[in-house]
């Protein structure tokens, strides 16, 4: 079963094969990394360590680790390992503060990118008859044109309708009649509400799968989407700086988590404050070091995203957990550590509840205050303000328990909260003052 689903024969391969490729590509990288950057050159002569000391996989957790402080401060092209003449594609993630990160592909880059891209589509469950609509953005962001090339790869009609213009979605779904839908799990749900304003029921619209990501998003918001469209809604991972989307992807038949594609990226998982190794099922930060990436290769990499590596079940490689954060996403209400994805389940229970939110962090006087604005379905249209009341307290009293902090709860009548119609949802307003 798991052999007719693969793209590739290495998905399926046996663990002894694939640690024997990686070793061997681990071996390339970091000496390509070593021979044709001089940020890596000095880092590793500083450590004391020679792209030789690789005698094992293991000692890979000798090499410094590369940050995104590491990215800005070679901005934009200090990290890129080949000359310009062989870069043929450019990328750029911009940041919460200050300068873009810029990442760059060879035609190699490219190629690889497109192939693991067809993988992930694959394994989500497309194929070559689906019509596929990339609704990530086009442009410097690279989860449009890279689910674009992918999509084409694996043979797909692909139609590159970019993100926003949520009217416009809903026309191309009706009229073109997408099999399946690549986008952010929050804008699925914004084209739903769209659709359905509309007068038209997402359940009968075409759309039988949909591959999200780019953000993180909790498996309650998997059931309102499947609900929702009728569909399976699966997670697909990736990072501009690793590559892109497609470093990670969920397979259809188990829906358990993303399977690494670690023929391409080796990951780790460490203790974020004391950056030391975790063991596979420790809750840490991911770190990856791609493999087979000519341009711009990156050594372990700290990603800030928090998971668990799990064995392998639909493929032989090794999974990574939902992402439960971003150690940088984490906001300290008084004392206690939040993430928004607790907040989140607790939204999604509530039956009454959509699933659009925001949470909205102050300073009340030295205090640190914190809002969830959230919103009734649709069908609670005539809510009343006892209603109202009664679903802010049952909100309330579950964030106190479950989360630990006494957060102010506004329901909403639907549409009262801020939907993000153009890349990643911002799920949460952080007002205090730096
Ligand atoms: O978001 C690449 C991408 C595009 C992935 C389309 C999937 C689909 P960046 O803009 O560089 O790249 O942002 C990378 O987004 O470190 C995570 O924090 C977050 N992220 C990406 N995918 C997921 C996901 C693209 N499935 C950052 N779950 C990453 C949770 C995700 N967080």
């Amino acid at each position: 079963m798991a052999e007719k689903r693969a793209f590739e024969p290495i998905e399926v391969a046996s663990r002894d094969e694939i640690s024997a490729l990686q070793l061997q590509r681990l071996r390339w990288s970091l000496q390509h990394a070593y021979d044709n950057v001089p940020h890596y050159r000095k880092k590793f002569d500083d450590r004391g360590v020679h792209p030789s000391d690789l005698q094992d996989l293991k000692d890979l957790a000798r090499f410094p680790f590369t940050t995104k402080a590491d990215l800005r401060d070679n901005y934009p092209y200090g990290l890129f390992a080949t000359p310009m003449r062989q870069i043929v594609r450019v990328h750029a993630s911009s940041g919460t503060t200050g300068k873009p990160t810029v990442v760059g592909y060879t035609q190699k880059d490219v190629d690889t990118w497109a192939t693991i891209m067809a993988r992930s589509i694959n394994a989500a469950g497309g194929g070559p008859d689906d019509i596929l609509m990339v609704s990530y953005g086009y442009g410097l962001f690279t989860g449009g044109l890279g689910a674009h090339y992918g999509a084409e790869r694996l043979g797909c009609a692909v139609i590159p309708m970019g993100g926003g213009q949520t009217e416009k979605q809903v026309q191309l779904i009706n009229d073109f009649k997408p099999t399946v839908v690549m986008v952010t799990p929050s804008y699925m749900l914004v084209i739903a509400e769209e659709m359905e304003r509309q007068g038209f029921d997402p359940r009968q619209s075409s759309v039988r799968l949909g591959i999200h990501g780019a953000e993180p998003w909790t498996n309650e918001i998997r059931s309102a989407i499947e609900k929702r469209w009728h569909c399976d809604a699966i997670d697909i991972y990736g990072l501009s700086e690793v590559m892109g989307p497609g470093v990670a992807q969920e397979c259809v038949e188990t829906k358990d988590g993303l399977t690494v594609w670690e023929d391409h990226f080796y990951p780790e998982i460490i203790d974020p404050d004391t950056g030391e190794l975790l063991p596979d099922g420790e809750l840490g930060e991911l770190v990856f070091t791609s493999l087979s990436k000519e341009a711009m290769p990156v050594i372990r990499y700290r990603t800030r995203d928090l998971t668990r590596l799990l064995p392998g079940t639909a493929r032989s490689m090794r999974r990574m957990a939902k992402i439960t954060g971003r150690s940088d996403d984490m906001l300290i209400i008084r004392g206690v550590n939040v993430f928004p994805s607790q907040i989140e389940e607790l939204v999604m229970r509530q039956p009454e509840l959509d699933s659009i939110y925001q949470i909205v962090v102050d300073k009340d006087g030295p205090l640190d205050s914190i809002a969830v604005n959230v919103e009734f379905r649709p069908a609670h249209l005539n809510a009343s303000p006892a209603e109202q009341s009664r679903v802010g307290a049952e909100l309330h009293h579950a964030i106190k328990s479950y989360v630990g902090v006494s957060a102010h709860v506004n329901v909403l009548h639907s549409g009262g909260v801020e939907r993000t119609i153009v890349g990643k949802a911002k799920r949460v307003v952080d007002r205090r003052p730096k």
